[in-house]
C-alpha cells in the first residue's frame, strides 16, 4: 500500500492506475477505521481495480462546539487496518494541503438540507459537499463507496454528483452492525458503558418502527409512535428526531411504504448518533441514489 499526503502526488498515482487501465474505487473516511469503513473498502475492490481509502478530517463539515478537535484520531492504526484490507493507496492530505486557505466558493444542498440532520447542523452538509468535490476532483474515481448509516449525506452526494454531472458512479453500502445491533460509528467510542447499553434501543426501536410497518401501518404517525415508544424508557437518551421521510426529497412521507426511510438521531449522554432502516426490500443503492 502506497501512501500519499500531497494532492500532486496522489494525482500522478491516479494517472497511473490510468495508463495501467484499472478502474479506481475510492472510499473516503476521517479516519478512526471500524469493520463500517473496511466494508466499503472491499465494496470497492469487489467494483474496481484498485482502491484509494482517504483519511481526513474535514474541518469545514464541524460547526462550532462540535468534536472537531476531540475526534478519533489514530493514523497508524488506520493505516494497519487499510493495507490488510487490501486498499491500495492510502491519502493523508493535511489541513494545510486541501484549504490553504478559506474557500470562497460555497455548496448549498438545497432543499435536501432543509430535514433532519440539516436545520440541527448548520453548514454540516455544505462542508461535506465541498470536501467530497474536492476529493473526487483530486482522485478522479470511477467509483465512490459510502455507508447507508449517512443516509441524508448519500442522498444530498447523489444529487450533487447527478447536477453537478461528475463522472463518478456512486454506490451506497449497508450499514454494519454490532451484535445488538447498534450501527458502527467513530463516535461510538465516546460511549461509556452505561451509554452503550442506551445506545442499543436504537436499532431495536428502529426494528420496532419497520415491524410496525410489516404488520400493515401505513400512517407515518403510527410508526414513528411505534419507535418512540422503544426509547421512552431510555434516561440517558435525548431524541432529536424520529421521521418517515420519502428519500428522494428527505420530506415527511405522507403515507408509509415500501423505500420509505425510517430516520433516527439521539444524544445518548453527550455523543449524538444517527441510524436509519429503508423500509421494504430495496437495497441502500436503489433507495437512496435512484430515488
Ligand atoms: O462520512 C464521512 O466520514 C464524512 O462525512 C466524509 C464523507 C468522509 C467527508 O468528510
Amino acid at each position: 500500500m502506497i501512501q500519499h499526503a500531497t494532492i500532486s502526488d496522489m494525482r500522478r498515482w491516479r494517472e497511473e492506475q490510468r495508463h495501467a487501465g484499472r478502474r479506481v474505487g475510492f472510499v473516503p473516511t476521517m479516519g478512526h477505521l471500524h469493520e463500517g469503513h473496511l466494508s466499503l473498502v472491499d465494496r470497492s475492490r469487489d467494483l474496481a481495480d484498485a482502491t484509494v481509502l482517504s483519511v481526513f478530517v474535514n474541518p469545514t463539515q464541524f460547526g462550532p462546539g462540535e468534536d472537531f478537535d476531540r475526534y478519533p484520531r489514530d493514523l497508524e492504526r488506520d493505516r494497519g487496518l487499510a493495507e490488510r484490507r487490501g486498499v491500495d493507496c492510502l491519502f493523508v492530505p493535511s489541513v494545510s494541503e486541501m484549504y490553504p486557505r478559506a474557500a470562497s466558493v460555497a455548496l448549498d444542498p438545497g432543499s435536501l438540507g432543509a430535514h433532519l440532520c440539516g436545520p440541527l447542523r448548520p453548514g454540516h452538509f455544505a462542508g461535506v459537499m465541498l470536501v467530497v468535490l474536492k476529493l473526487l476532483h483530486i482522485v478522479e474515481p470511477d467509483i465512490a463507496v459510502f455507508g447507508r448509516k449517512d443516509a441524508q449525506q448519500a442522498i444530498i452526494l447523489g444529487r450533487m454528483v447527478d447536477d453537478l454531472n461528475l463522472e463518478v458512479q456512486l454506490d451506497v453500502a449497508p450499514t454494519v452492525r454490532e451484535s445488538d445491533g447498534l450501527a458502527l460509528s467513530s463516535r461510538n467510542a465516546y460511549l461509556t458503558p452505561d451509554e452503550r447499553r442506551a445506545a442499543a434501543a436504537i436499532p431495536r426501536a428502529l426494528d420496532a418502527g419497520h415491524r410496525a410497518y410489516r404488520e400493515g401501518a401505513t400512517e407515518p404517525e403510527t410508526v414513528v409512535a411505534a419507535v418512540r415508544r422503544e426509547l421512552e424508557n431510555e434516561q440517558l437518551m435525548r431524541v432529536e428526531y424520529i421521521d418517515a421521510v420519502d428519500p428522494e426529497t428527505l420530506a415527511p412521507a405522507r403515507r408509509v411504504q415500501d423505500r420509505t426511510v425510517l430516520v433516527l438521531a439521539a444524544r445518548v449522554g453527550a455523543t449524538r448518533l444517527i441510524d436509519n432502516v429503508v423500509l421494504g426490500e430495496g437495497t441502500a443503492s436503489d433507495v437512496f441514489l435512484d430515488g
